[in-house]
């Protein structure tokens, strides 16, 4: 087998990650003045304090291209070389063209494959894997794994319940073909009978959730297949650098992480400043603490997400290898 076949076979690696927040942010206090909240609620039951919320002009598209570019400026790739765009949505405002394909578009990608995968909140970790998926499959050599949420516009802003969960981003991650593979297998799957738990449905179209349902499922269940996603990659726990979790909810991350014994490890909690943003959450988490310089280079951490669909998924990425 030649050194390109080994490649092939092997997998692929992170080679940079990019984001982009609106510039406006909602504070706890001004929810206080558009439904009957207070910050002090928000803050135990959520960890939340601030979230950012987009313009008009800031569509899921836009969004999505410009959080690929800041990508491919990190990782150092032209967008010439792009041959997969995957995006992860639950909130694309077209049902055709599709994002992918807007994105494909406006950073001049010859000719990529493009493909939009929704699975709500677990998106991201679907997307990622099957993007890896299609490089070691020989399908592709370079993606663009992106994940853009506007959940502001499928959001009822009178219902306090909801309203002060929610928020509005998107990031995007680089992966190459590599015989050094940075990304594991993925473990996941579905609850199904919380199938109906995380719904944006007719005829309102706005997000609604069983919340109680889900905390105890997280509560409860969520260490078990996070762990199994750890088993399922090769790794110990002790090998890990950390955790970067679907950030719903500091009542949900702080367990999670007690549970899987990894508290005291790196473990994200942007939800604080970035509230809810539903797929984005964990590439967004990481491209800013990788951008910070607060994630080590090449050290494995553990992705795991779950969410509407019932869905879950977990797998485990090392971080970009120093250039
Ligand atoms: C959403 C969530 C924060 C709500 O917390 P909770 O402790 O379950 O709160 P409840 O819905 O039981 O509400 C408790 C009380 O606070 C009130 N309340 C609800 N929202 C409020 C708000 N924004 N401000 C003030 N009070 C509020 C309720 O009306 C209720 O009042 P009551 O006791 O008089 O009836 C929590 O259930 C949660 O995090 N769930 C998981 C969500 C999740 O991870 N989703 C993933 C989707 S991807």
């Amino acid at each position: 087998m030649t050194d390109d076949m080994t490649a092939v076979r092997r997998g692929s690696e992170i080679l940079g990650a990019g984001y982009y927040q609106p510039a406006t942010v909602l504070t706890n206090h001004e929810l206080e003045s558009m439904v009957e909240t207070n910050d002090e609620w928000i803050r135990q039951r959520t960890g939340i304090r601030e979230r950012r919320i987009a313009s008009d002009e800031e569509t899921v598209p836009m969004m999505a291209t410009a959080a690929a570019r800041d990508a491919l400026a990190n990782a150092g790739i032209d967008a010439s070389v792009i041959d997969l765009i995957v995006v992860a949505t639950v909130t694309s405002e077209q049902r055709s063209p599709n994002t992918a394909g807007r994105v494909a578009v406006d950073l001049d990608a010859p000719s990529p494959v493009v493909i939009d995968i929704n699975v709500a909140c677990s998106g991201y970790v679907h997307a990622l894997a099957i993007a890896d998926q299609a490089i070691k499959a020989g399908t592709a050599t370079t993606a663009l794994v992106i994940a853009s949420e506007k959940l502001s516009a499928v959001t009822d802003w009178t219902d306090r319940s909801t309203c002060i969960l929610v928020a509005d981003a998107a990031a995007a991650f680089v992966i190459r073909r590599s015989s050094r593979p940075g990304i594991s297998t993925v473990t996941w799957g579905t609850e199904p009978e919380l199938v109906d738990a995380v719904a944006i449905e007719p005829p309102t179209n706005k997000f609604a959730q069983d919340g109680k349902s889900v905390f105890k499922w997280a509560i409860s269940e969520a260490a078990g297949y996070a762990a199994k996603s750890v088993t399922n990659a090769g790794y110990r726990i002790d090998e890990l650098g950390g955790l970067i979790s679907h950030q719903a909810n500091l009542r949900i991350i702080e367990p999670l992480a007690r549970q899987l014994g990894m508290a005291d490890k790196i473990v994200a909690t942007d939800v604080v400043t970035s509230g809810n943003t539903s797929a984005a959450s964990i590439p967004l988490a990481f491209a800013k603490m990788w951008q910070a310089g607060e994630l080590p280079p090449d050290t494995p951490f553990l992705l795991f997400a779950f969410g509407g669909g019932f869905a879950y998924a977990g797998l485990v990425a090392r971080t970009p290898r120093p250039r």
